[in-house]
């Protein structure tokens, strides 16, 4: 095989074979094949697109350029959630011990990564002596155990995902949805996945701005995962706002809380039960929707959910008094109110700009080498068709050091309030099987 009669055969507009995708995948990890005959062929995949059976090929490729997580030593069926990515996303903080609490094994493996706050881990790191350096033994023995373990993402999965990541960074080439479906579906099945959902975010704050480009990257991934053996099931979100009120990485850390108590914000209890039971229903814990939504309502107000987020934190070496303490968690200075300068309804609260504003008080990494502020934040006081009063609160910013000023401006740019009322915008917009 030679790799340029591939990339001319893609960008005229073939259909790759299983074994020449794989061919390009494995000399583009073992470095046979140079960074500019891929970023060539990442390119005519751009404007040609990849067919279904193209897209397995290559998520399978991918999972096999390294190493993949055996999870066989974890009774039943292990069920992995997926988010494209948000602003103020704290559902993982919840669905994790919530699922657990109903017999859902999670065995999640988590990243630190970039954005506007932490990933998870950075968010359990903000509850004193909480690790996730745990060995892989001790990680299978732990779900085993409690139901439930949160280790560090091993870099020796997927390394032609990640190669190839970086280099569609460089070349434009980000934004295909063929590539991106079998990116975050490869790291998935790599993980153990037996089962997947996906929580797919349209709107403002999403990858996929666009409903349109939303369903069709969440059919790209149900239908990679029936190709490939995984059950996949894909929910389409809102994100025209941020999710719940928190957005900071301790401050999420309560909002979590707030959440397993029964006390959190509706949309992000809603968009939990959602995702939740889908799980629930995906592990074989619950025969449909309706009765799995039920045991997690039920597991939320006997307090089940709770107490299981408190084994998993005194697991992991945690201090599980926070839950009870909150206090006890990291907390900003200055608690600085952003009052509304006229009356009216909410109508907007972009998501990116709010994002952008927890981001500048230091709660996001904008190189991999930051250093993140957990006490920072903001705490949303409004949401989207809320009735507000001139000099109400319509956010707190929890502020240290840096950036109020700016934050506090980028406030102001990201919420609209109107004279008319607002309907609030529906939250699941749609789902795909
Ligand atoms: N997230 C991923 O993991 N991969 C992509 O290609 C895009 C977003
Ligand atoms: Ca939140």
């Amino acid at each position: 095989m030679r790799t340029v009669d591939l990339i001319t055969k893609k960008r005229d507009g073939g259909e790759l074979t299983e074994a020449e995708i794989r061919y390009l995948i494995q000399g583009y990890t073992d470095g046979s094949i140079p960074d500019y005959q891929m970023s060539a062929l990442a390119m005519a995949i751009f404007f040609r697109g990849m067919t279904p059976e193209e897209r397995a090929s290559l998520t399978m490729a991918m999972v096999d350029s390294g190493e993949t997580i055996d999870l066989g030593g974890i009774a039943g069926v292990k069920v992995d959630k997926h988010s494209t990515g948000g602003v103020g996303d704290t559902t993982t903080l919840v669905l994790a011990p919530l699922v657990a609490s109903v017999g859902v094994p999670v065995a999640k493996m988590s990243g630190r990564g970039l954005g506007h706050t932490g990933g998870t881990i950075d968010k359990l790191e903000s509850i004193p002596g909480f690790h996730v350096e745990i060995g892989s033994d001790e990680f299978i023995e732990l779900v085993n155990r409690n139901g439930l373990a949160v280790i560090g993402q091993s870099d020796r999965l997927t390394p032609a995902d990640k190669k190839l990541y970086g280099l569609r960074d460089v070349t434009g080439t980000v934004n295909s949805i063929p590539l991106i479906a079998s990116s975050i579906m490869s790291k998935k099945i790599a993980s153990g996945a037996d089962a997947i959902v996906l929580d797919v975010k349209t709107g403002d704050g999403a990858f996929m701005k666009e409903m349109s480009e939303a369903e069709e990257l969440a059919a790209c991934m149900v239908d990679i995962g029936s190709r490939v053996g995984r059950k996949t099931v894909a929910v389409l979100s809102d994100m025209s706002q941020p999710l719940g009120n928190a957005i900071g990485n301790a401050l999420e850390v309560k909002e979590a809380i707030d959440t397993l108590r029964g006390r959190g914000p509706a949309d992000l209890t809603e968009l939990c039960l959602t995702l939740g039971s889908h799980m629930a229903v995906l592990a074989g814990v619950a025969t449909d929707r309706e009765e799995a939504r039920v045991m997690l309502e039920r597991a939320i107000e006997s307090g089940e959910a709770l107490e299981k987020f408190k084994a998993f934190l005194t697991a992991q070496g945690g201090d599980a008094s926070v839950v009870d303490e909150p206090e006890r968690l990291p907390a900003a200075k200055r608690l600085i109110e952003v009052p509304a300068r006229e009356s009216g309804y909410v109508a907007a609260i972009a998501a990116e700009r709010m994002g952008l504003a927890a981001m500048l008080l230091g709660a996001g990494r904008a190189t991999k080498e930051s250093r993140i502020d957990l006490a920072v934040g903001i705490v949303l006081r409004k949401k989207i068709g809320d009735p507000v009063q001139a000099g109400e609160p319509l956010a707190t910013v929890h502020a240290n050091e840096i950036g109020a000023e700016e934050a506090i401006a980028r406030i102001y740019e990201a919420i609209t309030v109107r004279p008319e009322p607002v309907r609030p915008p529906a939250l699941v917009v749609g789902e795909v099987h």
